[in-house]
């Protein structure tokens, strides 16, 4: 993992490294990052879920959704949306591709 001095932006990985409708989970700032390839396009949300606190990352992509692995809650990965109830969220980071390489922005806490 490596930053770039003229961004906020940080390689998680290369592109290819994760696949079409799956989500890897990274550490970036200090903050654990799920980023899902979905339709070709990468997002990342924070990775811990807010029931329990197990790994985004880990559970089960769906259309644009992915289902916690623990409890089933469900959150979109596109805003974070937790679909039982959308006033609640967990926080959604901007990616973007450069070159090769996947690259996520985590804002410091306020
Ligand atoms: S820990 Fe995610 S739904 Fe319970």
């Amino acid at each position: 993992m490596s930053s770039h001095p003229d961004s906020d932006f940080v390689t998680v990985a290369k592109v290819g490294a994760i696949a079409e409708g799956e989500g890897q989970a990274y550490v970036v700032n200090g903050r654990m990052v799920a980023v899902f390839l979905a339709q070709g396009t990468y997002y990342a949300i924070d990775d811990f879920c807010p029931h329990m606190g197990a790994s985004l990352a880990g559970g089960t992509y769906d259309r644009g959704y992915v289902v916690c692995p623990w409890h089933a809650w469900c959150f979109s990965v596109k805003d974070g949306t937790w679909t039982d109830n959308p006033k609640v969220k967990v926080d959604c980071f901007e990616v973007r591709v450069a070159s090769d390489e996947i690259q996520v922005r985590v804002p410091p806490r306020s």
